[in-house]
């Protein structure tokens, strides 16, 4: 082999080793905390939701060890995490449930409740939202 390709398939390893690391401590998920950080998260914003008397009739009939499960799921995958969601998509979720802007935003403002107590630094609260917000459209008004 030449030294050329050796010096290019040596860096081309070294990519192989090293990339994936990056990318993974990269991940929102990695800069929340992981899986134990997103499950406190969940815990808090449904502690929030059940205790809310505009969000808490939504649930009264969910089963919310479940839901917590799926939640952090699909937070996770959101994030960049290594889960796999397996529930149901927002439109599918939301339907027959007529939810408002109002009360969309009002959940979010319960997420971010949760996140403050928490202690989740702002810019990385910020970046939770931006995921959540353009899912709107798919959860409001079905
Ligand atoms: C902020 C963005 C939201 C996200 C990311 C979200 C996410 C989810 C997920 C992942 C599930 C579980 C789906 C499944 O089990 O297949 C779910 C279910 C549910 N969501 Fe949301 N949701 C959001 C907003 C809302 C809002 C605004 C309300 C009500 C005001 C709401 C009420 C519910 C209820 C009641 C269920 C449980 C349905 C059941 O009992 O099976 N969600 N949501």
């Amino acid at each position: 082999m030449k030294r050329t390709t050796l010096a290019v398939s040596a860096a081309a390893l070294a990519m192989l080793v090293w990339a994936p690391a990056a990318v993974l401590a990269d991940t929102l998920y990695e800069r929340l905390g992981g899986a134990p950080a997103l499950a406190a998260v969940v815990d808090a914003f449904v502690d929030n939701t059940t205790s809310d008397e505009v969000i808490a009739p939504f649930f009264a009939t969910t089963d919310m060890v479940a839901y917590k499960a799926t939640l952090a799921d699909f937070l996770c995958v959101a994030t960049g995490g290594p889960s796999t969601y397996h529930g149901r998509s927002m439109v599918d979720a939301h339907t027959r449930m007529n939810i408002t802007k109002e009360q969309f935003a009002h959940t979010v403002g319960l997420l971010i409740k949760a996140m403050q107590t928490l202690n989740v630094p702002q810019a990385q609260q910020d970046e939770v939202v931006a995921l959540l917000d353009p899912l709107e459209g798919d959860i409001v008004g079905r």
